[in-house]
């Protein structure tokens, strides 16, 4: 027996109608949203990633699925979505085709972390890129996409919760203050982020270690430290945010796990997630495109995981079953049988049968293994009579109606 690969999941059963149901809601939403869709590669050459995301983050140190080519060339199943896009409005000239451009994209992605709820080595995205604005208007009609679809995918117990983290004039005075201040408590920080400490700051910020988070209660606050652009960036983003009806949380803790953010930061959080509780998360970029070597424009973007969704949302009791078990007890009666088949499918109702030609009690358990609404059964008695029996499977009643009626029925 050969396995999966540990942290890889085959999606089974109704699963994979969950799936579509949410990029179904998400295709929508974007496209009311003037959104293109784009899709990119799921392999990239890694150097993309490292440039992008951050030489020192845990993505690019420990959680990339990387190889190297028969040529020599390192390449590595894509971690992230934004990148990629990136690579795309490069290297395909998107930017000479007006001002602003909005995509946005589902598909596959690859980290190599511990496994656990929420958490797996091959997960699916859902997720925006814009390009071509530095208006906080934007950064706000994006946060609001963002919680439009957390209600959309009816999310029990989330929350948006914003930040700023400056930009590349004021953060590094913040950087400053920040290791000043943890130096005094370097003890009592976890073996990693003694490390980060040094190299990356803020990724402390973001460490799930109680005594870490103890620490960084009252660390300095770069909300404290922005710039007069970069406050008033935030200022205006809040204002717009409450026209757009968005209720948010300011963490002035939140830093993300990638390099790329400048400004704005904000994540979908639920509490159920435990440990992992982001459902969905992004922020403005406005270094990314000349960083990977295009114009200097600017950027911002969030992407949700399918699987994180999945967990939180109750959209898993709307997914159609099947409306219809037909029972056909007898070769003769198929030629009608199959008729009603063609037209109740043609009317959209999901009608399923035997192959095997088994008698009713057999059927009927079919019916019920597969949460079928109603039963139509139909053996030689009934032909002769012109009439079928309907029966209601979830009130456990059955009536005698006749071929005509069948459809008034099922839709009342
Ligand atoms: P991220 O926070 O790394 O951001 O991931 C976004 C979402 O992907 C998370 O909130 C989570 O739902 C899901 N996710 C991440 N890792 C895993 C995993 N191992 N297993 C299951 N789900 C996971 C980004 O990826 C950025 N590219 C978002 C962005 C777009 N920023 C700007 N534009």
């Amino acid at each position: 027996m050969i396995n999966r690969v540990k942290g890889f999941k085959d999606i089974l059963h109704e699963e994979g109608k969950i799936y579509e149901k949410i990029i179904g809601i998400a295709k929508e939403f974007f496209e009311l949203n003037g959104f293109k869709q784009i899709t990119t590669p799921i392999l990239e050459k890694t150097e993309l990633f490292v440039r992008s995301i951050g030489e020192t983050t845990d993505i690019v140190q420990k959680e990339m699925f990387t190889f190297q080519d028969k040529n020599g060339e390192y390449l590595t199943l894509r971690p992230e979505g934004t990148a990629p896009v990136v690579r795309a409005y490069i290297e395909n000239n998107l930017y000479a085709y007006g001002n602003i451009h909005k995509f946005y994209y589902y598909g596959p992605m690859f980290r190599r972390e511990r496994p656990q709820k929420g958490r797996l080595r091959q997960f699916h995205q859902i997720g925006i890129e814009c390009f071509g604005s530095t208006s906080p208007l934007l950064d706000a009609h994006v946060i609001y996409i963002l919680d439009n679809l957390i209600k959309n995918f009816k999310i029990k117990e989330a929350l948006i919760e914003i930040n700023s983290i400056g930009c590349k004039n004021c953060r590094p005075g913040f950087k400053e203050e920040l290791k000043k201040y943890l130096f005094k408590f370097k003890k009592d920080l976890c073996n990693d982020c003694q490390n980060r400490m040094e190299k990356n700051p803020l990724r402390v910020l973001d460490c799930k270690n109680d005594t870490c988070k103890e620490v960084v209660k009252n660390s300095p606050k770069i909300l404290d430290f922005l710039c007069d652009e970069c406050k008033t960036h935030f200022e205006m983003v809040k204002k717009f945010l409450k026209y757009f009806k968005v209720d948010y949380n300011i963490n002035p803790f939140m830093v993300r796990g990638l390099d790329y953010y400048t400004r704005t930061v904000f994540e979908a959080v639920s509490t159920l997630l435990g440990g992992q509780n982001a459902v969905g998360a992004g922020g403005r970029y406005d270094g990314l495109v000349n960083e990977i070597g295009g114009k200097n424009i600017p950027g911002i973007g969030f992407a949700l995981g399918i699987e994180r969704i999945i967990l939180l949302s109750e959209l898993e009791s709307e997914i159609k079953n099947t409306d219809v078990y037909l029972i056909l007890l007898g070769e003769n009666v198929y030629e009608k049988g199959l008729e009603i088949y063609q037209n109740l499918i043609n009317e959209n109702i999901v009608v399923e049968f035997d192959y095997e030609m088994k008698g009713l009690k057999n059927q009927l358990k079919k019916a019920d293994r597969l949460g079928a609404r109603f039963a139509v059964i139909i053996g030689e008695d009934e032909l002769k009579e012109q009439v079928l029996l309907l029966r209601d499977l979830k009130e456990s009643k059955q009536e005698k109606i006749s071929f005509q009626e069948l459809l008034k029925k099922l839709r009342s």
